[in-house]
């Protein structure tokens, strides 16, 4: 009989939609925080007490000192950037080793991966994805081809399983005709993180995180990346590749559905994506430039300039239907403030039909919007839910209505502290 339970907090659009600040806002609600899918592509990005961070791997509950913080077997690590980012925040006095458990069955990214990420895209000519370069796609494939190294691997003959799947990798490479790289730094250092990942708990995470449930702990699993960007659901093949959605939880974790309560969706109070493919709400001109500068929509991973729009509901409901989301989050409210008008995407339209439904493909749908009010008031000192300015409130109403779903937290500035609970979750 299990008697805990696992929340989700899931991306529901592109990504980057402010996970990590609110995962590390629930932290204390929770015994566990566990990721489940992706792995350095990710950057969720917290702050608090005049300090910042951006974790890539490491759960976004890593700040509460007493919780544990799990990397699912769903996901993929670099160990070299594993070690970077844990270094980092031992530096900053945080304790990481009792409380950071790596799952055996998380599958490595090899350096000769992250020279296959860039060869695919070169080869890719002007359907480039635009990936992070992270190795993500060429590792989850070696997973699918049954090819890959896990982080159980690293216990025995790990160089000789190392060096074969390096020598494929190469092998591929020559293929390709892709030659102009040299790894022999970043080996090193990979190597290096190899034997710093060693010294962490390395478990069988699913036993861990069933017996928690057993013994009536709470789970809450931290999502990365969105729903768009999902391998099955996404705008494909402008996508991840692993399930960034709420069945992503199950296999990502090795838990059953049973167990999932709440799955919070996460969304920002209009649209950003990073890298290529179809974006209906995209804008190019000055309204798109001002939502990038007061939204500082440059990626946390790479830099580059996110592109930005209205919110989407098409998307959204969606979003909400395919990861069954029973409460909405809210965020960058604040980045709105100044507008006079807002819209919303509320159908697409392709070859002169209207949309209301998520279509197979996105490319060349125009969004229909609906006009609304802005507020023009500074939300960010707000505090609480009755402080809001009536077409803030008016936003809200249209947004829950529309989606059918309650939107139960609001986010209105980066800090951990400008978070509002409309109910109690
Ligand atoms: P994640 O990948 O979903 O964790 O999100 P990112 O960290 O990549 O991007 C979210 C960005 O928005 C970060 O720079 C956050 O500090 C910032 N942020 C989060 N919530 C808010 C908010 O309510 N208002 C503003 N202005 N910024 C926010
Ligand atoms: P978080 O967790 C936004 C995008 C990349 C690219 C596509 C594939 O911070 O929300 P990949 O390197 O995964 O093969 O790239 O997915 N992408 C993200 N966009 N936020 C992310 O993570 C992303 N992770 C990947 O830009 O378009
Ligand atoms: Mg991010």
């Amino acid at each position: 009989m299990k008697k805990g339970r696992v929340d989700a907090l899931l991306g529901i659009v592109f990504g980057d939609e402010g996970k990590g600040k609110v995962v590390d806002v629930f932290t204390p609600r929770y015994d566990v925080v566990a990721r489940f899918a992706g792995g350095p592509n990710a950057g969720h990005t917290i702050i608090f007490e005049g300090k910042k961070f951006v974790l890539r791997s490491i759960p976004s509950g890593i700040f509460a000192e007493d919780k544990i913080n799990i990397i699912g077997n769903g996901c993929v690590i670099a160990p070299d950037l594993f070690m970077a980012e844990a270094k980092e925040l031992e530096n900053a006095g945080y304790d990481l080793k009792s409380r950071l458990h790596i799952s055996k069955r998380a599958h490595l990214i090899l350096p000769t991966h992250r020279v296959l990420d860039r060869a695919y895209e070169a080869a890719k000519g002007k359907n480039k994805v635009g990936t992070t370069g992270k190795g993500i796609g060429p590792t989850y494939s070696e997973k699918a081809s049954r090819t890959g190294l896990r982080v159980g691997d690293i216990l025995e003959n790990f160089m000789e399983k190392y060096n074969a799947l390096k020598a494929r990798h190469e092998q591929i490479l020559r293929d390709l005709n892709f030659t102009e790289y040299d790894i022999t730094e970043e080996e090193k250092a990979w190597l290096e993180g190899i034997e710093y990942m060693s010294t962490f708990p390395l478990t069988d995470t699913e036993v861990e995180i069933n017996k928690y449930l057993r013994e009536g702990k709470s789970i809450l699993a931290e999502g990365a990346q969105g729903t768009m960007l999902d391998i099955d659901h996404g705008t494909y093949p402008f996508v991840s590749s692993s399930n960034t959605t709420s069945g992503g939880v199950c296999t990502g974790l090795g838990i059953g559905p049973n167990v999932i309560k709440e799955v919070y969706g996460i969304f920002k109070a209009y649209s950003t994506r990073v890298g290529a493919g179809p974006f209906p709400v995209e804008l190019f001109d000055e309204t798109g430039n001002t939502l990038r500068r007061i939204g500082n929509e440059y990626g946390a991973v790479t830099g580059r300039d996110r592109r930005c729009g209205w919110v989407d509901l098409v998307a959204l409901k969606y979003a909400i239907m395919i990861n069954g989301v029973t409460q909405l989050i809210m965020m960058k409210s604040d980045v709105l403030d100044t507008f006079d008008t807002i819209k919303a995407c509320v159908a697409y339209k392709k070859n002169g039909e209207i949309l209301e439904d998520m279509p197979f493909e996105t490319e060349g749908c125009e969004a229909v919007y609906k006009e609304i009010p802005g507020w023009k008031c500074d939300l960010t000192k707000m505090t609480s839910e009755e402080e809001f300015p009536q077409a803030f409130k008016d936003y809200i109403k249209f947004l829950e209505d529309e989606l059918e779903t309650p939107i139960t937290i609001l986010s209105v500035g980066p800090d951990r502290a400008q978070t509002i609970e409309r109910i109690k979750a």
